[in-house]
Parts: C-alpha cells; sequence; structure tokens
C-alpha cells in the first residue's frame, strides 16, 4: 500500500510540524501585543533561501488572527496577505491589499459599502497604473500612497470601533513575503515609510507590517528611502538547532503515524545523519527526510534509507539542488574552473577565505582564479571582502552546504 509523506519539502510547514524559533515568535507576539495596545510595531524578517521565512509567516498569521493562543491569549486581528513579485507595481500591491481587506471583512452588509466608498479611489488609479511605471510619476505615487494611507486609517477606525452587528477587531497586520523581489517602482521603502508615517497623523495606531525577504531586501528598502528600514526590528532567521531537527524528524514520524495505517519509525541514529546532513537547515531537513521516508520499505528507517534518500539519483540532493541552487551553479556559471573555485571555497562553508588560499588549491592558472573571482563577485555568487584586501566568501551557508555534499558526485 502506498504511504503519504509527511514532510514538505516544498511549501512552507502547518503549524503543528513548526520546530523552533522561540525568539522569533516572542518578538512577533510582542509586536502584536504592541500594536494591538495602540504602539505599532514592524518587524522585518530577513533569511537565506529555504531558511523558513515563509513558514515563520505562516505561524504569525495563524497567532494574530487567533487560530494559535498567543502568551496574551487569542488575538483577533485582520491579516493582509501579501507575496512580491518583480511584476508588482504600487498600484497592484494597493489593489492586492484592497481586495483582500475586502475579502475579510466585507461579509457584513453595512461594512461592505463603508468599504466600497472608503476605498473608492482604487478604481481611479486602476487608469493610471501605466503612468505610474514612469520616472517622473513621483509626485502621483506621493498621492496614491497618502490615500491609501488614509482609507486604510478609516477602515481601522471603523474595525477597532465596531458599529451594531459588526465585530471589533484588534487591528490589521500586513504580512508581506518576497520583498527582496521588489522592484524599482513600486517604491517599496518609501512606501513602508510614508504610510507609517501617514496612519500616525491620522491617530491610527493598530497596523502592523511583517515584512520578509532575503537578506539584500535591506538594501533594497534603503536604496527606496534610506530610513525606511529604521521603521522594523529586524530579525534575522538562522539554521535550527541539532534538537529542533530532531523535533521536526518526531513530529512528521507522527503525523505520518496518523494519517497512515502502517507504521513507520525511525532510530536514533538514523535520525542523527539528517541532523548531521542538514546542519540545520530547515529545507535540508525536510527534504531528506522526505527522501528517508520515500526510500523506507520495512517500517523502520535505517541509516542507509537515509543515505540512499539523500544521495542517490533523483534523492534529496539533486531535489535541493534543482530547487533552490543548480540555476547558480549550472546556467550562471559556465566554466568547470570556475566551479572549482566555488568547491574549495565551499570547504569553508560561508566563511573568508583568502585567495591565495584558494590559490593553493586551484589547477588553473593565475588568471583565470582572478577572472573567476571578479565574475562570481559581480553575479552575487560570492561577496568581496570590503574591509580586508583579497578575502572572499559564497553568500549562502546553504549553497556552500550543497556544493560540499554534492561537488563530489559526478554532473549529469
Ligand atoms: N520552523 C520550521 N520547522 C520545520 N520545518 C521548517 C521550518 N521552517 C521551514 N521549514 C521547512 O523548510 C522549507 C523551507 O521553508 P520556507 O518557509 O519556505 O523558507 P523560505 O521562505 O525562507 O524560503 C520548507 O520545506 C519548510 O517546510
Ligand atoms: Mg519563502
Amino acid at each position: 500500500m502506498s504511504k503519504i509523506n509527511p514532510f514538505k519539502p516544498n511549501n512552507p510547514v502547518s503549524s503543528e510540524m513548526f520546530a523552533g524559533r522561540h525568539k522569533e515568535i516572542r518578538a512577533l507576539e510582542k509586536g502584536l501585543y504592541q500594536t494591538k495596545n495602540g504602539f505599532p510595531s514592524n518587524i522585518l524578517i530577513t533569511g537565506e533561501r529555504g531558511i523558513g521565512k515563509s513558514s515563520l509567516m505562516n505561524l504569525f498569521k495563524h497567532l494574530a488572527i487567533g487560530n494559535i493562543s498567543t502568551e496574551n491569549g487569542f488575538l483577533n486581528f485582520i491579516a493582509v496577505n501579501v507575496v512580491v513579485s518583480d511584476r508588482t507595481s504600487l498600484v497592484t500591491l494597493i489593489r492586492l491589499i484592497e481586495r483582500s481587506i475586502s475579502r475579510e471583512l466585507g461579509k457584513v452588509e453595512t461594512v461592505r459599502s463603508f468599504l466600497a466608498e472608503t476605498w473608492s479611489f482604487v478604481q481611479r488609479i486602476k487608469l493610471m497604473d501605466s503612468g505610474l511605471d514612469k520616472a517622473d510619476a513621483t509626485d502621483e505615487a506621493d498621492i496614491v500612497i497618502d490615500e491609501f494611507a488614509y482609507s486604510l486609517a478609516q477602515t481601522c477606525t471603523r474595525i477597532s470601533n465596531p458599529q451594531k452587528g459588526e465585530a471589533a477587531k484588534d487591528g490589521i497586520v500586513f504580512i508581506i513575503d518576497e520583498a527582496d523581489n521588489a522592484c524599482p517602482n513600486l517604491h517599496i521603502g518609501y512606501f513602508f515609510k510614508a504610510v507609517t508615517e501617514m496612519l500616525q497623523q491620522h491617530g491610527c495606531e493598530k497596523v502592523m507590517f511583517v515584512v520578509a525577504g532575503l537578506p539584500d531586501v535591506v538594501e533594497k528598502l534603503a536604496k527606496s528611502h534610506a530610513s525606511s528600514i529604521r521603521i522594523f526590528t529586524h530579525l534575522s532567521v538562522k539554521e535550527l538547532s541539532f534538537s529542533d531537527t530532531k523535533y521536526v524528524l518526531e513530529r512528521g514520524l507522527l503525523k505520518g503515524n496518523e494519517v497512515n495505517v502502517e507504521q513507520t519509525t525511525m532510530g536514533d541514529f538514523a535520525k542523527d545523519h539528517v541532523a548531521t546532513l542538514s546542519e540545520g537547515y530547515p529545507h535540508f531537513i525536510q527534504q531528506f527526510a522526505y527522501s528517508a521516508y520515500e526510500r523506507n520499505t520495512d517500517g523502520e528507517i535505517s541509516v542507509e534509507d537515509v543515505f540512499e534518500g539523500a544521495f542517490n539519483e533523483g534523492g534529496a540532493l539533486d531535489s535541493i539542488g534543482s530547487r533552490y541552487y543548480a540555476a547558480d551553479y549550472h546556467s550562471k556559471i559556465k566554466s568547470d574552473e570556475y566551479r572549482q573555485v566555488l568547491s574549495i571555497m565551499a570547504e569553508n562553508m560561508s566563511d573568508w577565505i583568502k585567495k591565495s588560499e584558494i590559490r593553493e588549491k586551484f589547477t588553473g592558472d593565475d588568471q583565470t582564479l582572478t577572472d573567476a573571482l571578479k565574475a562570481l563577485t559581480t553575479r552575487k555568487i560570492i561577496l568581496k571582502n570590503a574591509s580586508k584586501m583579497g578575502e572572499y566568501r559564497l553568500q549562502q551557508r546553504g549553497f556552500a552546504l550543497w556544493i560540499k555534499l554534492f561537488g563530489s558526485r559526478p554532473k549529469k
């Protein structure tokens, strides 16, 4: 009989299988409590690909809307989810937000007509969308942001002081994921800075922004508006601990045994191997566990199942690579010598390494090494140390780990 695999290498993890992040959750809960009580707080979540930003945002949403209790009891916020793409313009962003608010709140007739009136400007700006893409459209962007902030403030006031037949809400939280995709004409940093200031001027204190993205989102925000970073408390998401990793495995097995007739166990030794291989990278944990679970046929996931699942053709490493790193490794890098440079650097994970140390192990000539380091830096695959000449490092530990594990395997 075929089994249902409980591990989720491709999706944010559900709240019942969520592990760790106690510090981050405390900060998010604190932010919600502050906002509920009129001291709005905004949080920026950054971290590498697959480190667990979207999963954390997902959990945050459940806390905000009261699906899960916080340390201050159940909360009752409206949550507005937006995923930014490189095509999202300011007008699209505002339209997405308006639609989401209408969906969440528009169930009551009286609120529906209130919303239609309060957000009527959105109908008008649809027409200007193409105009806003032009560089000289800053004035128009200002007006749109102003109208947006005003409508948002009105909406927030209404939901915290409801009329007869309407339920009171704690406020509105914006959950904005993949903000690193923002294109310049989204004016993302300026948007947050301006909106939060205007909300304050309108006396609206119950709106919280939680924004997530790759580490370079910080640069993007700052480029769009120098002080936009200051409105956020910054949380940087890192690897899970060894015990969190084991928790992920245990929860997964438990879940699997709930939904499958055939029961599955996993010995400590096999768990240790998943934990060691994955070095706390959530997407590696899920993928190694998924592949080992698939591999197993006798009810007990063994060390062999873990290894075969990890390294076989179509196994965990293949999947991780094609999902996260293969584009950088194969298509952005055409030369095997450049890849050799990356393999040498990966031995140091994402720590700084001197050019002279790379040279010792590199089999190509000096000029090639110089060219490789330059090209890899320009393509943002590696970083050059601004404060120390001749030092470089890989951008991401996850990428380093993948190269280390994958590099010894022949390319297909
Ligand atoms: N706290 C966690 N506990 C268990 N699994 C997690 C956790 N965070 C992330 N994962 C898993 O790691 C993978 C990547 O997570 P995701 O949230 O999509 O990362 P990101 O948004 O940073 O790219 C998913 O398979 C997800 O299920
Ligand atoms: Mg994500």
